[in-house]
């Protein structure tokens, strides 16, 4: 297809329908996505045609369902074409069963073949019984699938379809047909590229009950992974072990340690564009961890013994190639001072500063006040959301690595362009060390 056609041609939804008794609200969610413009058209499972008529599908969608991956004589290979044709495969309702073989990679039925064919973006809206949806083996596929980008809406908390109430209620049909519209509208500058970040402390065992750690609200790694899948990255989030939501179109791996945490962002950066470490890592860890609850009556924690864990940031710039990594400075004086060494001594392509003494900058703020620091110089941030740090950080990232089009992120971030101020602040002495502010009008 031309690129003029398929930029203004309708947005394509494959909608697979699997056997839960919320199938007919799968009805509700195809007239909403057309209201929005979307095309959609239907697969169903064996066991959801037991529950609603393909022919109910076929009138709403005005398309041909497809029920079998060989009866079909509008198409030789009907799961390719359908696989192929759509921008987002949406499942809805999902049972436990269909997520389960997604995150296998299982395909014996005409829905987990097509899905398995499918290059598109996933959504998923599971509807189950609530023991079903908190058995252990449900919520390692949900996992599994969350770490490959697959996006959840739902499910709730409610009254369910066997009586019991509890998390498994198909969530609001006005949240599903907004998640996936979320889905087609996030491509944007960063479309196509993979950025892995890491966010939050890491915990470094003493003994079963006790760790070292610091006081890393993670905010600021969640934000810049939610900013830069709303840009239409692929994003990886290594997160240390914090409280947070994962953001909408994120794919997550929780780690623990610093170990854990070198080793899975080293393995998620090897097929990545960029990475941004936004973690505070723990610089040490016990040398050893003992295996049982020490005593304070006859092993005392006077000395801890501690060695240096291995720096992620240096790590993974020494062996970037042409990708791009950008690390974080928490310092509490002297911050652009400690930023430029922190740059030359990593080797990253850029430092966002952060002066953690700050009450409005601090770990578990909701602001912060950053300067941007590379080898080209300094540009200072105001005082703002951490929300919109993470968008001008995003923004950065799009320039350096050579986007074509300006951001065009959902959700008003176009408001954002102002905030990478004063750009002719590059020389040492525009700014305050200590305050990061411009030194502009001060004696
Ligand atoms: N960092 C890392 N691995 C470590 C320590 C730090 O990847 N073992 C990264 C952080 O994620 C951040 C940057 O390095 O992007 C700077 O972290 P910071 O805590 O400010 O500095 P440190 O390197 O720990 O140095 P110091 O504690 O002496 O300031």
């Amino acid at each position: 297809m031309p690129l003029s056609q398929a930029a203004t041609r309708a947005k394509h939804v494959a909608l697979f329908v699997t056997g839960g008794i919320a199938a007919y609200k799968a009805c509700e969610v195809l007239r909403g996505l057309q209201k929005q413009g979307v095309d959609v058209r239907v697969c169903m499972s064996g066991a959801a045609t037991r529950l609603v008529a393909p022919r109910t599908f076929e009138a709403l969608s005005g398309h041909r369902v497809t029920l079998d991956l060989f009866e079909d004589e509008t198409s030789p290979i009907p799961h390719i074409e359908l696989a192929e044709w759509a921008d987002l495969a949406l499942v809805c309702p999902a049972t436990a069963n269909v997520m389960a073989k997604m995150a296998h990679g299982l395909a014996d039925d005409v829905v987990s073949t097509t899905l398995l064919a499918c290059p598109a973006p996933k959504l998923v809206a599971p509807a189950m019984n609530v023991h079903m949806w908190e058995n252990l083996a449900t919520q390692a596929n949900v996992e599994t699938l969350r770490q490959q980008g697959v996006l959840f809406a739902g499910p709730v908390v409610g009254r369910l379809a066997c009586g019991e109430v509890g998390t498994g209620k198909l969530a609001e049909v006005e949240q599903i047909v907004a998640a996936a519209m979320f889905r087609l509208r996030a491509a944007g500058d960063l479309t196509g590229k993979h950025i892995v970040v890491t966010a939050g402390p890491t915990h470094e065992a003493i003994d079963p009950v006790r760790y070292l750690s610091n006081a890393s609200s993670g905010k600021m790694g969640y934000a810049i992974a939610e900013a830069a899948a709303a840009h239409g990255a692929h994003v990886t989030l290594v997160s240390g072990p914090v409280s947070l939501p994962v953001p909408t179109g994120v794919g997550i791996v929780r780690v623990t340690t610093a170990a854990e945490m070198l080793s899975a962002t080293t393995d998620a950066f090897e097929l990545a564009d960029a990475a941004i470490l936004a973690a505070a890592v723990s610089d040490y860890r016990p040398a050893a961890e003992a295996d049982h609850k020490l005593k304070k009556a006859t092993e005392p924690l006077g000395e801890v013994k501690l060695v240096e864990n291995d720096d992620i940031l240096a790590t993974l710039s020494k062996n970037r190639g042409a990708r791009i990594v950008i690390g974080f400075a928490a310092e509490t004086g002297n911050v652009i001072q400690r930023a430029r060494e922190k740059l030359a001594k990593k080797g990253c392509d850029l430092i966002v500063a952060n002066d953690v003494s700050r009450a409005d900058s601090s770990f578990g703020s909701d602001t912060d006040t950053c300067a941007l620091v590379s080898p080209h110089g300094v540009e200072q941030l105001d005082t703002m959301p951490k929300s919109e740090v993470a968008e001008v950080i995003i923004r950065k990232l799009a320039t350096m690595l050579g986007a074509s089009e300006p951001a065009a992120a959902p959700g008003g971030a176009a408001a954002l362009g102002e905030t990478v101020l004063m750009p002719g602040l590059t020389g040492d002495d525009a700014l305050d060390e200590t305050t990061l502010m411009p030194k502009v009008g001060k004696e």
